[in-house]
This record gives structure tokens, sequence and C-alpha cells, in this order.
């Protein structure tokens, strides 16, 4: 499964692909407000640092406004996918755009029936708000499997990515659904990595290594390494 960054913070998403975590970077209007930028130099600035899809969102709310936006948005780089909402204005926008090669991640999807008509309007990604609907008691991960279900039924190559993640388990329910991304904040990103008992377990190696004599600790060619505590230790 593909993880994409939800985020349009420069400082989040060169961290985050200084792991090798990311594949793709997905923004909307309100990540991008939150930046205080120009929209256009963020996104390019975004599309130099990641080498996968770069999401940037319309703001027209008539699909010829979405498809003019898309279009200019398209140029600003290869990788770039257009994102348009889930209204019929969008699916018009989706149509024509799709019509013409350029890939819709079509946004704010809440029911299998929205996606079902994104995918006949011929999104390349549809991008269901699991978050948002486990805010309001309903099951957003249900969500996620009915459309894995009718995609795979009708062959649908719309790409499935699990959008509004909240926490790990989001991220976990989605791949063992077989959604094909998740995009998530960076906080969840960076809960995917901890686990306590990695933090005990290494804690626990380096203070047995630290009670070692120099001597045996000795790396042949490797930097001095000095030892962990600034106590001087005595050789047993
Ligand atoms: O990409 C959609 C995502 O940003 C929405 O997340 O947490 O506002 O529901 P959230």
């Amino acid at each position: 499964m593909k993880l994409f960054l939800d985020s349009a913070n420069i400082r989040e998403i060169r961290e985050a692909a200084s792991w090798g975590a990311i594949d793709g970077v997905t923004t909307n209007p309100s990540l991008v407000a939150k930046e205080g930028r120009e929209f256009f130099p963020l996104l390019k600035e975004i599309c130099e640092i990641v080498d996968g899809p770069i999401s940037m969102e319309t703001v027209s709310q008539q699909a010829d406004g979405m498809v003019k936006e898309g279009l200019s948005f398209a140029k600003l780089h290869k990788n770039i996918i257009v994102k348009c909402p889930l209204t019929k204005e969008g699916l018009k926008a989706t149509r024509q755009l799709s019509r013409q090669k350029i890939r819709v991640n079509v946004t704010l999807c809440f029911s299998a029936t929205q996606a079902l008509l994104a995918a006949k309007a011929g999104a390349y990604f549809i991008s269901p708000f699991v978050g948002r609907l486990d805010d309001i008691s309903s099951d957003g991960m249900a969500l996620i499997r009915d459309i894995k279900t009718i995609y795979s039924n009708y062959g649908f190559t719309t790409q499935i990515l699990v959008a509004s993640v909240r926490h790990p388990l989001h991220v976990v329910e989605a791949a063992k659904i077989g959604a094909d991304i998740a995009t998530m904040p960076f906080s969840v990103l960076e809960a995917l990595i901890k686990h306590p008992l990695t933090d005990s377990g290494l804690a626990r190696f380096l203070k047995d290594w630290d009670q070692l004599p120099a001597q045996v600790k000795a790396m042949p060619g490797a930097a001095a390494l000095k030892p962990r505590s600034s106590r001087t230790r005595s050789s047993r």
C-alpha cells in the first residue's frame, strides 16, 4: 500500500521524505491556507521534494472553472493530480479532465454511491474521508470495504485513497482491506513508527553495551566511539 502525506508544510514533507516513507502528497485548500504562502510556488516546491502524485485542489464551484483550474495545475508539474469535489459539477469536471488524460482525485467522498459515480466519471483516485465519518459515529472503514467490493466487482481502475485518517489503526485496516493508498497528517505518520517496546528494547541494548570494557567495544576502522555516559568506566 502506498502512503501519502496529507500536508502542505514543507518541513513535514522534507522530514517524511527523508525516511523513505511517502509515495506522494495530498493537499487541500485548508492545508494550503495554513501555510500562508503563494499557492503555485508552494505546490511546485512540494513537487520538487517528492517524486510522486501531488494532489492540488480546485476551488471553482462550476465544472468549467474546475476544468480551467485543473488544466493550469497540470501544466505546473507532471506529477500534479487535480482534486475535484464529489458534486455534480465535480463529476462533470472529472469526466472532461479525464478525457484529456488529466488525472483527477475526486475528494470529499462519504458514500459508496458517490464512489461508484466517481469511478464512472473516470476518477484516477477516490478520497473517502474515513475520520469525518467516524467523527459522526458512522463507520468510515466500512465505506472502504464497500468501495473495494464494488470496484473489484466491476473492474474499476480508480484507486482507493483513504483520507481523513486519524490514527494508525485506520492505516492497518486500509491495508487489510486492500486500499491502494492511505494519506495522513504528519502526526499519524510519526505514530506509525512508535512502539514503547522498541524504545525500551533499544535502551536496554545500549545500556548493556555501554557497560562493556572499551577494548571489547572497539570497532577497528570506525570513528572512536565515546562512551554514552560522561562517567569514565573502569575496565573490568
Ligand atoms: O485530504 C483530506 C483530509 O485533509 C481531511 O482530513 O482530518 O480534515 O478530516 P480531516
